[in-house]
């Protein structure tokens, strides 16, 4: 993968009346309940370290309480950390002056929130100017720049509408316009599409995936949703109690996932369309057969592979060479559920 845009350096959260005294038995690995329950004070994050390639979808995970919002709120500094870093192309935000602070959160970092956060009283291109009128570009030219923005999320037309003559996805565009406009290199999304139904959800997932071929923004974006996250994500991080369970590339976290927690999230997921033939191909090796690309699904794999006199296809990558071979065997196998040493079923329902 690319560069790191963002490193996030054992960082922590604690919240209650005096975190530096809680720290060190968080250090000493209280858990949750008992710091809660003990010492009165609130564990929003353990030890986290997770590194945000640069131009990726970085998506965060993890049950309702886990700590997600708490951990993108530090990224701007929204929230103040316990101990630890936050690194920003190399530069600590916590060592930013105000002004500095300021101009971070104008022009390198724009949020877009699940209730959308748009101002009732603006119109569309009033919202969508918002953000580059308080970078002190004037009205006028902000709303022309806007116009470009609504055009590519798909709401020409609508400028002079107000938000609350809008859908949920509309408004929900909006709000992505107007974190586009600013033109910052990063894309702060917490929970963005959860409040939408699940037809408009995926139109927003793929006008974001459509939008960031082109743009290739660095995008750190909550769900508690795994086909969300198994749909528009890079890399996946899954947090359980303000802690990190696993992060990574989301084909391994499926094939390999580390313990019963992330296995909960993982084996209900419709395999056959999201393994890819690459994550469980012989590497190397070569057959009799038609080629197929690496990046193709396990359930239209099956298909070509079952159509083939040897029942096995070869896997080219995108310069199409031949990297690797898959057999129907293989595939079928690769459909079934993951086998863990000891699942137990419903521990964290
Ligand atoms: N300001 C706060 N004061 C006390 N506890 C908080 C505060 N903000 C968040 N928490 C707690 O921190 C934990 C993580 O919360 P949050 O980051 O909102 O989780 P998520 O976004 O994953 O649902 C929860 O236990 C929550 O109750
Ligand atoms: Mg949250």
């Amino acid at each position: 993968m690319t560069n790191s845009k963002i490193q996030i350096d054992h960082l922590y959260k604690i919240f209650g009346a005096n975190p530096q005294s809680a720290l060190p038995l968080v250090k000493d690995g209280i858990s949750k309940q008992d710091l809660l329950e003990k010492h009165g004070h609130v564990l929003g994050l353990n030890d986290i370290n997770i590194d945000v390639p640069d131009r990726c979808i970085t998506v965060i995970m993890g049950l309702s309480g886990s700590g997600k919002s708490t951990l993108i709120r530090h990224i701007n500094r929204l929230i103040e950390p316990t101990a630890g870093r936050m690194l920003v192309d190399g530069h600590d935000v916590l060592a930013m002056s105000k002004s500095q602070l300021i101009d971070f959160r104008r022009y390198k970092a724009s949020m877009v929130f699940q209730k959308f956060g748009l101002h009732v009283h603006r119109t569309v291109a009033e919202n969508v100017a918002y953000g580059l009128t308080v970078q002190g570009i004037r009205l006028p030219k902000a709303k022309k720049q806007s116009h470009k923005w609504l055009e590519r999320v798909g709401l020409a037309g609508f400028e002079n509408h107000f938000p609350a003559q809008l859908s949920g996805g509309m408004q929900q565009r909006v709000g992505l316009a107007r974190a586009l406009a600013t033109d910052a290199e990063i894309l702060l999304m917490d929970e963005a599409f959860s409040a939408l139904d699940p037809l408009i959800r995926t139109d927003m997932q793929d006008v974001l995936l459509d939008l960031q071929t082109e743009l290739h923004k660095t995008i750190v974006f909550i769900t508690h949703d795994l086909d969300e996250a198994l749909r528009i994500g890079d890399k996946i991080a899954i947090l359980r109690d303000g802690s990190l369970i696993q992060q990574g590339d989301p084909q391994h976290l499926i094939m390999h996932p580390a313990d019963d927690y992330i296995f909960d999230f993982v084996k209900d997921i419709n395999r056959g369309r999201v393994l890819k033939v690459k994550t469980i191909m012989n590497a190397g090796q070569t057959v009799q057969g038609p080629e197929i690309p690496a990046d193709m699904v396990l359930e239209e794999a099956l298909q070509l592979a079952s159509g083939s006199e040897t029942r096995a296809a070869n896997i080219v990558d995108s310069d199409n060479s031949v990297i690797g071979s898959i057999s129907l065997d293989q595939i079928v196998a690769g459909l079934a559920r993951p086998q863990v040493d000891s699942p137990s079923e419903g521990q964290y329902r």
